[in-house]
């Protein structure tokens, strides 16, 4: 497990206590202490508190370790998911859960629905699923309610018609994920801030970009390409799209029509915008493949904080990137799994904050995630 303090983990994650960065189910931050020195009487008090929460801690972690965790993933091969899942099972396995079965959707629903069904048949006590289609999330959600099993979804939201079904029937489902909308926004100020004059190449007054989409059926590739040329226009700049391709969310994709689309419009793109950062290396290839560079004659921003990526934005490759948290937000979804087995139970809505990486603070946000 990385970046978080493990000695406090048990215990204030089974006293339903999120970890920072994420917000829904948590109890309000604790006000800042007063002035005065607290009277004797309430430190003993505090610290039998937490003693007792501790020892709590340690007994339910004891039943965690009993409990039979399902983790269905949309697609093994994503480098997000694949640091989402890897954080997962050890932040899981750090909560005492000992028994613990992770698949593998192949980017298939019916594959995924399939492992559903023999995870129930199996008598799991809790899921957390990564759909591979949001669209599918009622019919996903009927069935496990239905045999009876808490269900924490991550990564793809689904629609507000079905998060409200969670809250009408009071059902133990909730989502742990981050608003797309504000990685979109974020990507385009990263751009926004660099100025017209410095992006304006053939001086046409405008942007002019190109945008390489992640999978459209999912909210955050619809949200990133619309939020993030709004950040441009809110910030009074013109815009001109150029091209705009679907990319998956894969590199190889990125790569290939990065390539096409600067082979049509040459020196005209200024802006390579890509839903996320796989998409952003691959773009990057092609880049350097057609004697432009990034910084120079040309800019570049994705979306996740992938590693490679975080060091391109420090050596000046890339221009920048928005850190999806991978770490909160697979630790919220432990916990929230931990939470319906405890019978804390959780908010329908777990969400976690973005961060915006530019060469100002990617060192100190590689090193977060080393
Ligand atoms: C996004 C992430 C993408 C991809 C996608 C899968 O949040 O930025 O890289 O992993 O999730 O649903």
């Amino acid at each position: 497990m990385k970046k978080k303090v493990v000695s406090i983990v048990l215990a204030a994650t089974l006293g339903a206590t999120l970890l920072a960065g994420c917000s829904g189910s948590a109890a309000p931050a604790a006000e800042a202490p007063a002035a005065e020195a607290p009277a004797q009487e309430e430190v003993k008090e505090e610290a039998a508190e937490v003693a007792e929460e501790a020892s709590e801690a340690v007994e339910a972690s004891g039943d965690l370790a009993g409990k039979k965790v399902g983790v269905c993933i949309y697609q093994f091969n994503d480098n997000f998911m694949t640091l989402f899942r890897t954080e997962l099972e050890s932040y899981l396995k750090e909560l005492g859960f000992t028994d613990i079965t992770i698949v593998d959707g192949a980017n298939d629903q019916a594959t995924q629905s399939g492992q559903i069904d023999n995870f129930i048949a199996d008598g799991v006590d809790v899921l957390i699923i990564n759909p591979v289609n949001s669209s599918s999330a009622a019919t996903i959600t009927d069935k496990v309610v239905g045999a009876g099993i808490p269900l924490v979804y991550i990564n793809r939201e689904p629609d507000e018609a079905e998060e409200q079904r969670w809250a009408d029937n009071n059902w133990d489902v909730t989502y742990v994920g981050c608003d797309a909308r504000q990685s979109g926004t974020m990507q385009g100020e990263i751009i926004a801030d660099l100025g017209l004059d410095a992006i304006d190449f053939n001086k046409n007054g405008k942007i002019d970009y190109i945008m390489i989409e992640g999978d459209p059926e999912n909210i955050d590739a619809q949200y990133r390409t619309e939020f993030s040329v709004k950040a441009l226009t809110d910030a009074g700049l013109e815009v001109n799209e150029l091209d705009d391709q679907v990319g998956m969310w894969d590199t190889t994709k990125g790569q290939e029509l990065v390539a096409n689309s600067l082979a049509q419009n040459g020196n005209d793109i200024e802006v390579v915008f890509c839903n996320n950062d796989a998409m952003a290396l691959g773009a990057l290839e092609s880049i350097k493949a057609a004697g432009r560079t990034v910084g120079t004659d040309i800019y570049l921003v994705g979306v996740d904080a992938l590693t490679e990526v975080v060091e391109d934005v420090i050596n000046g490759s890339i221009t920048g990137t928005v850190f999806n948290d991978h770490i909160s937000q697979s630790h919220s979804a432990a916990d929230a799994a931990a939470n319906y087995l405890t019978g804390a139970g959780n908010e329908h809505y777990i969400g976690c904050d973005y961060v915006k990486v530019t060469t100002e603070n990617a060192q100190s946000i590689l090193d977060s995630l080393k």
